[in-house]
């Protein structure tokens, strides 16, 4: 077979994402005709975590609108040709985290996905349709052509991860407690990435990327929960507006900003005690009217991969 080169692009701050990626490439990475080309983003000026509260909000509008943030260099050949390119990102406010925001606006970035099948993988809390949305139109404009989408979510519920995740984000813990779930992707579930790996591997080995079509059809790469659909569209509206009006105002450490941060603050916690219990009432009610639609638009978002696990079950 001739040798195949595959980049992994990644970015993480609790580890938890790049432990995903590592446990998914493990059986390229160990295959002695596949090179593994590792590329760990490097914001030039590093996000904190823990976060504090203000320094999470502040992120929002950039996130929200895919600001180009500076990167450390890639240490990359610009002209390098790879088979395969994979990104592994994170969600931050409905969109790609700014690091992987930044890496698809950067000069060599065309060189390296443009005619390239590209396959993005996820490890979020559970809100991640914008942002492959707004992935799907980076990488169309570097010329990349996404051929898979793997999606790793918290397994908690709504309630139990609006609790945990910002615990997780805001503290750095992430263990069980009271009657709170450990936060995060599961162990299981990260370990079991290891089967997209193996299928990529397989695939390369085959010649099958050079197709550009789905290479991880059959193993339940994602599962989208058609209930989060609708929340995902209004709460992404309310951060366009905000977002705006928050830049409009300065940087993000700027005073006039800060303070105005603070206004949006109390905006989302009257939003959460009185618009979410109400159009939570409304999906409850509305549901069954509008499930045939919410079906449609569920195998959209799970385009290209799909949510079958088949192969899974049978091996
Ligand atoms: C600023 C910020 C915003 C986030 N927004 C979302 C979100 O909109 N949807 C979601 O599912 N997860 C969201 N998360 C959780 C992350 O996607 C991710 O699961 C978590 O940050 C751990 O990733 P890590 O590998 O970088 O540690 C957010 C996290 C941060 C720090």
């Amino acid at each position: 077979m001739p040798h195949k080169k595959v980049l992994v692009v990644h970015y993480s701050q609790s580890g938890q994402l790049d432990n995903a990626i590592k446990h998914c490439i493990a059986p390229l990475a160990d295959d002695k005709d596949i090179s593994v080309t590792d590329l760990n983003l490097k914001p030039s000026e590093p996000f904190p975590f823990p976060w504090n509260l203000l320094d999470f909000l502040s992120v929002f509008p950039e996130s929200v609108y895919c600001d180009k943030i500076p990167l450390e260099p890639f240490g990359i050949d610009k002209n390098e040709k790879f088979d395969l390119v994979i990104l592994a990102y994170q969600v931050w406010f409905l969109s790609p985290s700014l690091p992987m925001s930044g890496f698809l606006q950067s000069a060599e970035v065309k060189e390296w996905l443009n005619d390239k099948p590209v396959i993005t993988f996820i490890a979020c809390r559970n809100m991640w349709l914008t942002a492959q949305e707004k992935m799907k139109v980076l990488i169309a404009k570097n010329g990349g052509i996404l051929c898979d989408n793997v999606a790793l979510v918290d397994g908690g519920n709504a309630f139990e991860t609006f609790i945990t995740t910002p615990r997780w984000m805001l503290t750095g813990k992430k263990d069980a407690f009271w009657f709170f779930k450990e936060a995060g992707v599961s162990k299981s579930d990260i370990k079991n990435s290891a089967r997209f790996g193996k299928a990529v591997k397989d695939a390369l080995k085959e010649g099958k990327e050079k197709s550009k079509e789905p290479l991880l059809k059959g193993l339940g790469a994602v599962n989208v929960n058609e209930k989060l659909i609708m929340s995902e569209r209004i709460g992404h509206r309310s951060f366009l507006i905000w977002g705006k009006l928050l830049k409009k105002l300065g940087k993000p450490k700027s005073a006039l900003r800060r303070f105005f941060l603070r206004v949006y603050l109390v905006f989302l916690v009257l939003m959460i005690v009185t618009v979410v219990p109400f159009s939570l009432l409304l999906r409850l009610l509305f549901y069954p009217l509008m499930i045939k639609k919410l079906r449609k638009q569920k195998a959209y978002y799970e385009e290209p991969s799909g949510s079958e696990n088949y192969k899974e079950k049978n091996e």
